[in-house]
């Protein structure tokens, strides 16, 4: 049976490194990291995440604000405050929950943000950055960051050589996971929904990446012996077996069919989702080294 990778205890590892880094910081009288979380909107899910979000900064000891706006929220308003947050020195990280409300251009709104903030690293300048290699000014999105981190833990650092699947191209996880991958020497191949017989591709995989969002999609007969399978998938699905009207979490990975062939995987819940507020904190509390011209820390 695989080794089941437990992404809350090295998440909880990330945070501990987090406060002792912003405690470092306060003692050589730097300004202390402040992250500003922007929400525009009452989407349900998204209103957990920003509590969260903004709970953690609290947690590490940084300077939390958090911008809760109405749906309404016109763009205009929304690009000044962010335009504020720029120029505001107390602020290391601004993230802007997504998705946005319809009626505003998101690509213009994280093209917005200085790039030097830009803790979710959305922004053209980091996605730049992580595809030519540049790591050590890059901020990269948190989710495939976090993933790195599990696969690093299981694998160690060096992944020469090592065949690499990622599936999903999206510009949050697919595409920055496969660069992150680049960057660490495997030979990396991106698949998708119009990728031609995806499970004989997934076969090939020493580290295999579900990032679909498709429930339970990657069956165990995908997985090569031995592999490390990332779950990055978060989704509810009926639980009728628990009682009328319940519901349960799965990943994108069918977890018990996988783990009987992988060397290691990512349960969910408790695999790939409490590294991405980890990574979070990871980016800000680096954003503010910088900006206090000390050496940026590693993870
Ligand atoms: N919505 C879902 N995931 C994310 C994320 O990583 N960053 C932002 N800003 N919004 C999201």
């Amino acid at each position: 049976m695989a080794e089941v990778i437990d992404g809350k205890s090295v998440a909880e590892d990330v945070v501990s490194k987090v406060k002792a880094l912003t405690a470092e910081l306060s003692a050589k009288g730097a300004t202390k990291p402040g992250l500003a979380v922007v929400i525009v909107g009452e989407d349900p899910a998204s209103q957990v995440y920003v509590a969260s979000k903004s709970r953690t900064a609290k947690e590490c000891g940084f300077h939390s604000l958090q911008h809760t706006l109405p749906a309404d929220t016109t763009e205009e308003q929304l690009l000044k405050i962010i335009s504020d947050l720029n120029a505001d020195k107390s602020i290391h990280g601004i993230l802007v929950q997504l998705p946005l409300p319809g009626h505003i251009d998101a690509g213009k709104v994280i093209q917005t943000i200085a790039p030097e903030k830009d803790v979710d690293g959305f922004h053209f300048i980091n996605v730049g950055k992580l595809g030519t290699g540049e790591l050590d000014t890059a901020f990269v999105p948190c989710t495939p960051a976090g993933s790195m981190l599990l696969i690093e833990r299981v694998r160690g650092k060096d992944l020469s050589g090592l065949n690499a699947v990622v599936v999903g191209r999206s510009n949050i996880v697919g595409k920055p996971m496969a660069n992150l991958l680049l960057a660490a020497n495997c030979t990396v191949t991106i698949a998708h929904s119009r990728t031609k017989d995806l499970p004989a591709l997934a076969r090939t995989a020493d580290i295999l990446v579900a990032a679909v969002g498709r429930p339970e999609m990657v069956k165990g007969d995908w997985v090569k012996p031995g592999a490390t399978v990332i779950d990055v998938g978060i989704n509810r699905i009926p639980a009728p077996e628990k009682g009328e009207g319940k519901s349960r979490l799965v990943g994108d990975v069918a977890y018990a069919e996988a783990a009987k062939l992988a060397g290691a995987i990512t349960p969910v819940p408790g695999g790939v989702g409490p590294m991405t507020i980890a990574m979070l904190m990871a980016n800000t509390v680096a954003s503010a080294y910088l900006a206090a011209g000390l050496k940026r820390p590693s993870f």
